[in-house]
């Protein structure tokens, strides 16, 4: 990875900074992101004294609000004209119904909004690479059947099964992406990280399980307590993998599971209806 530069969301923490440290250590410069600056500053040393490489950078910006996003390309791209690799890896886990400051329902607005509207600010930057890969994480326990009239939770909000409706919205529009560019030089894919102790397991709670899980709760409290990273670790394979794989260069609109194995699309994601919905439904509340 010499020579490549990469940008990975929300890698000040959890699968995003374990991914920035292995593909530190393959020897690309990589550009992180979060909110926080002492998270941020904190980390980039971690990343840097464990990678050995001191091409880390950190830019803060809030992936939540359009304006953010825009802040985050303006920044990136006064200091790098080509991207190599984009990783949209910060997620959420809303524990309530919130809404962003552009009016967005928040998992929607991280979820969803967010890679599209990075993804497609960094179009040019990605074109000027020569072999450009955007990657997207998605979550595990993915609905069969994705709620089109409930997007932003419209009609109810449900914990886990929200954040889980928002990722197979993203599965969607980042599939139809990746069908609009395929006569470009970008692939656009997904991938699934597996359950790892993090911040973002770490804080959901009871009442985001659905009710005739909940009485798992302390069993899956269990299984996210923290480890150091380790799960993180494992978690951040499949990231890697379709960052860095000669494999998968010319491969676009697959997904990688989280024991790094290449599948096709559920079914759900390739319904044509489904993907051209919310394709139009996003560009359209992007550009007001
Ligand atoms: N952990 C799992 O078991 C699991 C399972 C399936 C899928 N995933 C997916 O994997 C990805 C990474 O999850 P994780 O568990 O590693 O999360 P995490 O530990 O909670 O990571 C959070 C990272 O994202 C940043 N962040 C959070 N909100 C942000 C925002 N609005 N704007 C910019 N940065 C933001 C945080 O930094 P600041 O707080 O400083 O902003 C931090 O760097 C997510 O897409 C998640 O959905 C995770």
């Amino acid at each position: 990875m010499t020579n490549k530069i990469v940008l990975i969301t929300g890698a000040t923490s959890g699968i995003g900074m374990q991914t920035a440290i292995s593909l530190a250590s393959l020897g690309a410069t990589v550009v992180v992101t979060g909110r926080n600056r002492q998270n941020g500053e904190d980390a980039i040393k971690e990343i840097k004294a464990i990678s050995k490489n001191n091409n880390i950078e950190l830019i803060l910006a809030d992936v939540s609000t359009i304006a953010g996003i825009e802040g985050l390309v303006t920044e990136f791209k006064s200091k790098y004209s080509h991207l190599d690799v984009l990783i949209n890896n910060a997620g959420l886990a809303a524990n309530e119904f919130k809404t962003t400051e552009d009016g967005f329902e928040a998992n929607f607005a991280v979820n969803v909004v967010a890679p599209y509207v990075l993804t497609t600010l960094l179009l040019e930057t990605l074109k000027a690479s020569k072999k450009p890969r955007v990657i997207t994480l998605t979550g595990g326990d993915l609905p069969s059947k994705i709620q089109l009239d409930n997007l932003q939770s419209e009609k109810s909000f449900n914990g886990l099964s929200t954040y889980s409706q928002t990722k197979i919205a993203m599965m969607c529009l980042m599939y139809e992406y990746a069908q609009k560019l395929k006569k470009s030089n970008i692939t656009i894919n997904i991938c699934y990280p597996g359950q790892a102790s993090t911040r973002m397991t770490q804080n959901v709670t009871a009442s985001m399980l659905p009710l005739l899980i909940r009485p798992m709760f302390p069993l899956f409290k269990m299984l996210v307590r923290p480890d150091n990273g380790k799960s993180a670790k494992k978690a951040s394979r499949s990231s890697v993998y379709l960052a860095t794989s000669k494999e998968v260069e010319n491969i676009t609109g697959v997904y990688c599971d989280k024991n790094v194995h290449l599948k096709a699309m559920p079914e759900v994601v390739t319904i044509d209806y489904n993907r051209k919905y919310i394709w139009e439904k996003v560009v359209g509340l992007v550009n007001g």
